[in-house]
């Protein structure tokens, strides 16, 4: 099992008062090469749940249960331990690709440096695995776009970087916490569809993370439904979206567009 969360529950203390529980017992497994969808709306806890797997959890935060990745508990890391997981094992890919980038360094720069750092790369063998890279997430004319700065880009293209910084070292999970809600909706599926080939083509797992059912259905194998910090259902995706056992789910799919509910009825072999 690549990822195995189990009973999760995470509060907030407050400065007054007692601490705020955000997320209420939750457990979901991911296999390796698997899709995890994980749906819900604003402040369902997808955001605190993520933050959790990759060991981020602002230290107002108390967490308790497990959560395994490849069988070691992240909730019992030591910062150290969790800074070779960060990247190495998981790499996240954020919803503003600025906050992986650097503004003043030009994006190859920044794709190298970390692979001079973490894998001992000579100079010209990161810029050329950074070209790899960029060309890897689809970068139109890479071999130029290398030595842009992320203001050149257009927001789909730094969400490529972003997702390029991500793979960079490797990992055996990505992290994706609403990876497209910045961008415009064709650009949106474009990225989409890159990042949804490269984790099939690598073998990586990936959890994806949105309130948009529709993106999820597009690429989630299976999905977690979250509904202010509990589980509302979780499944293979398939079986979630015809067969939701919840009202709550029910609801989600009921307002998507009618373009994709009718996609999810036609392909009811
Ligand atoms: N640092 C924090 N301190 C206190 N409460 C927090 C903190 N971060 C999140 N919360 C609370 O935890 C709950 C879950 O928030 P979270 O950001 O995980 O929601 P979300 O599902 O990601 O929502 P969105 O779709 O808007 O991104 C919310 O009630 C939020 O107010
Ligand atoms: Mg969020």
């Amino acid at each position: 099992m690549m990822l195995s969360v189990q009973d999760l529950r995470v509060s907030f203390a407050r400065e007054y008062g007692d601490p705020v529980e955000v997320i209420h017992g939750i457990s979901v497994d991911l296999e390796k090469g698997e899709t995890l969808g994980i749906v819900g709306e604003s402040g369902s806890g997808k955001s605190v749940l993520s933050l959790a797997t990759m060991g981020l959890l602002p230290r107002t935060a108390r967490a308790s249960g497990k959560i395994l990745l490849d069988g070691e508990d992240i909730l019992t890391m030591s910062e150290r331990q969790l800074c070779r997981v960060r990247g190495r094992k998981i790499g996240m890919i954020f919803q503003e690709p600025m906050t992986a980038l650097n503004p003043s360094m030009r994006v190859g720069a920044q794709i190298a440096e970390g692979l001079r750092l973490n894998r001992a790369l000579s100079r010209r063998d990161a810029r050329a695995e950074a070209l790899r890279l960029l060309e890897m997430v689809q970068i139109p004319r890479a071999a130029e776009r290398i030595d842009s700065f992320p203001h050149e880009m257009s927001g789909g293209q730094r969400q490529r970087v972003g997702i390029a910084i991500a793979l960079a070292l490797e990992p055996e999970l990505l992290i994706a916490d609403e990876p497209t809600t910045a961008l415009d909706v064709t650009v949106q599926a474009e990225v989409l569809g890159i990042l949804d080939e490269l984790v099939s083509e690598l073998g990586i797992s990936l959890v994806l993370i949105s309130h948009d059912l529709g993106v999820i259905a597009r690429i989630a194998d299976r999905t977690l439904v979250m509904y202010r910090g509990d589980e509302m259902e979780q499944g293979e995706t398939e079986q979630v979206l015809r067969r939701p056992s919840h009202e709550y789910t029910r609801k989600l799919i009921s307002a998507l567009p009618g373009r994709v509910r009718a996609s999810l009825e036609m392909s009811d072999g």
